[in-house]
């Protein structure tokens, strides 16, 4: 059992203070009834508690998948530009989901975000080696010295060193990619390094996760099998960066 006035501040709705005053302004029903006391317990799995006549849900973890079109930064919010949040519904937006890592402005594909702030530490840190599958198309074509090379561990132009990672050449100019760290503008650096500069890049798998099809644009959440497969350790744990 919980408190009415805890569930209602975790779920986002306001502050403890803020919600004395909308309890006594009769903006809250359980079950029906006006509530006007903070301290009543519930229990959010049986109890239907609303505000101002919406159904408040309790806060869950969620984990969704995004199709992330170009031209959208990857941010919460932005003085210019579009951001991946308007792609997100509202209902997801009150979970309080944020991105996991990023993608440019200009690349495309799998964008995780999530309200479980320890699962996207995770999937973020170098630690843990989670690989992330990218299409590019660039100039030039891809050879076997660049795969070595990508095998060794890049050093980029500006001395950036590099964990190894898997360069899979396609066909004239089109190449795949797979990294397990995600600096900034990983993959284009790597392939300018290697005088290979991409014009379009595709996210397309990150851990056991694919776009399967989803289309641009388009975001489906998570389900429980899913999640757990994220959280499994990945063949790269116990890594040493
Ligand atoms: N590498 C890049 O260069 N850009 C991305 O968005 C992701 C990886």
């Amino acid at each position: 059992m919980l408190r009415l006035d805890k569930f209602l501040s975790d779920a986002g709705l306001a502050s403890r203070r803020e919600l004395k005053e909308l309890l006594k302004a009769g903006a809250v029903t359980l079950n029906g009834k006006p509530v006007t006391d903070g301290a009543v317990k519930l229990d959010p799995d049986v109890d239907q508690i609303c505000f101002r006549g919406t159904e408040v849900e309790p806060p869950r973890r969620v984990v969704l998948l995004l199709h992330k079109p170009t031209g959208y930064v990857t941010s919460t919010e932005d003085p210019r530009d579009r951001t991946v949040m308007e792609l997100i519904p509202a209902a997801f937006l009150r979970q309080k989901v944020v991105p996991v890592g990023r993608l440019d402005k200009e690349t495309e594909g799998l964008l995780l975000l999530t309200n479980d702030g320890e699962l996207a530490h995770r999937l973020i840190s170098p630690k843990h080696g989670v690989e992330k599958r990218y299409y590019a198309r660039h100039a030039g074509t891809a050879t076997a010295e660049d795969v070595a090379a990508f095998a060794e561990g890049l050093t980029l132009r500006d001395g950036t060193l590099c964990r190894p990672a898997v360069l899979r050449p396609i066909g004239p100019g089109e190449s795949e990619i797979t990294v397990t760290e995600g600096k900034y503008h990983q993959v284009r650096r790597m392939m300018a390094a290697r005088g290979m500069p991409v014009d379009y890049l595709r996210r397309e798998q990150e851990g056991p996760l694919r776009l399967d099809g989803l289309p641009v644009g388009q975001v489906r959440e998570l389900s429980a099998a899913e999640i757990d497969a994220l959280c499994l350790p990945s063949t790269k744990e116990g890594g040493t960066a």
